[in-house]
């Protein structure tokens, strides 16, 4: 463990490393070009490469976070403030710097924030083209605060191909192509980098465009691996499409075969197009195939997914690392995250907090939680009389508990599966989310 990681071709900017495993669930280090990653684990999301209401030293500084990894979106900051700009920043240029980060960071490729934040957005071979939502008005820029150019849409002679990459086109329709997503990834310098993939919106019923979809996948996969201008120092992660069949030879299964064929070049693998309002019992059982058909020597991301109850499921079926926006979304609207109280949620707002004058859970460690001097911080009540003001500091404090929540969420799956006792963990954790139901 205290020997540095040898980084190596064909993959020279990770190395994966399973310390111990309990039934399909792993504990590994992850090691990346901005310090290791203790898996399994859970990844918040700083969509404009800021953690809503927390300072990336708030993070660094609290034994209760001090997260390894966070994500961040490539589709928001292409649009603002702009790749180009981040690239250009001080000394070594990059999302690391730009913020203010030295840990590690993941970036999504932006075809599914497209899909699930733009209805407009038209998926053809050549990429993602959509309506650019900050150009259609002025006022909609002022409202976010957001008054200066961008270069996402504006010059790029330097950019893949011969035109722009987000590229103005007809009015405000742009478009987003496998190289361009990687061109803009490239500028961030994240760690990790996802393709990008052909997502279909989980309310789509023709089964055909899941087939398109998939191979569509596969065939922009090469082109963000030919596309890589980093690959010494970015890691770039397929993602397993496929809706949900997964009969054999069905869509995971054409899906995950093409990537056997591309597996040199892949240093991790992502599964993505789930958590779109299937089922548990569809979600389950295509989380439960994807894992079992990719390779037990890289990380396994699952994308999008973030209940507690979905880490502690699937991490039994062999998924390794998670992000999701709920921890710090649900904090944002006074919900905290709680164990030994079904249904597993603390409504801060709710009249049964006005008058509570216990903590939000015993034994956190977190800044809401804990003053540090063995005293109690925040009372409920008090939480409750802020967010009933409308108070930042309140949704800080509670977006604080809630990263810590999953941190100790982490913590405890990686004990239990070095004990290798998962299965009672996730036994009783279960129990513990249904106390009190039924
Ligand atoms: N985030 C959640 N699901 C997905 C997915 O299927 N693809 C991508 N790129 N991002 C996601
Ligand atoms: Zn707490």
């Amino acid at each position: 463990e205290n020997t540095p990681p040898k980084f190596q071709p064909p993959h020279p900017a990770l190395v994966f490393h399973v310390h111990a495993t309990s039934g399909r669930a792993r504990y590994s280090t992850l090691h990346l070009p901005h310090g290791p990653v203790s898996t399994p684990v859970f990844m918040p999301v700083g969509t404009k490469g800021t953690l809503k209401g927390l300072t990336p030293m708030d993070v660094i500084n609290s034994t209760a976070l001090d997260h390894q990894i966070i994500l961040s979106n490539t589709y928001h900051l292409a649009l603002q403030p702009g790749t180009e700009l981040i690239r250009n920043v001080g000394k070594e240029g990059g999302l690391h710097e730009f913020m203010g980060w030295d840990r590690n960071i993941l970036t999504d490729s932006g075809g599914f924030q497209m899909v699930s934040l733009l209805k407009l957005a038209e998926i053809t071979e050549e990429g993602v083209a959509f309506e650019n939502p900050y150009a259609d008005s002025a006022d909609k820029n002022l409202n976010n605060e957001h008054g200066s150019e961008n270069d996402a849409v504006s010059s790029g002679n330097k950019r893949p191909g011969s035109s722009d990459s987000i590229e103005t086109r007809k009015s405000q329709r742009m478009l987003l192509r496998p190289e361009d997503s990687i061109y803009h990834q490239n500028n961030i310098g994240s760690d990790i980098m996802m393709a990008l993939d052909d997502v279909v919106s989980s309310v789509e019923t023709d089964t055909n465009r899941f087939r398109i979809a998939t191979l569509r996948t596969l065939r922009w996969l090469d082109r963000c691996f030919s596309a890589n201008r980093r690959p010494h120092d970015q890691n770039l992660f397929p993602i397993v499409q496929g809706g949900l069949d997964i009969s054999p030879g069905g869509l995971r299964d054409i899906c995950l075969a093409g990537f056997r064929l591309r597996d040199d070049k892949a240093p991790g693998y992502a599964i993505g197009g789930l958590a779109g309002g299937e089922s548990k019992d569809d979600f389950w059982r295509v989380v439960d195939h994807c894992c079992r058909a990719l390779p037990d020597n890289k990380p396994r991301y699952l994308m999008g997914v973030g209940y507690p109850l979905d880490l502690v499921v699937c991490t039994a079926l062999g998924v390794d690392m998670y992000d999701c926006v709920y921890p710090t979304r649900t904090a944002r609207f006074g919900v905290a995250l709680v164990d030994g109280e079904a249904p597993g949620v603390l409504r801060l707002k709710g009249h049964n907090c006005a008058e509570d004058y216990g903590v939000i859970m015993k034994g956190c460690k977190c800044m809401a939680c804990f003053d540090g001097n063995g005293e109690v911080g925040y009372s409920r009540a008090r939480l409750h009389a802020m967010l009933k003001n409308d108070s930042p500091l309140a949704v800080s404090l509670v977006t604080h508990h809630n990263l810590a929540y999953m941190m100790t969420l982490n913590r405890k799956m990686r004990d239990a599966i070095e004990k290798d006792s998962y299965g009672d963990f996730a036994k009783s954790f279960v129990r513990e989310q249904y106390r009190g139901k039924e």
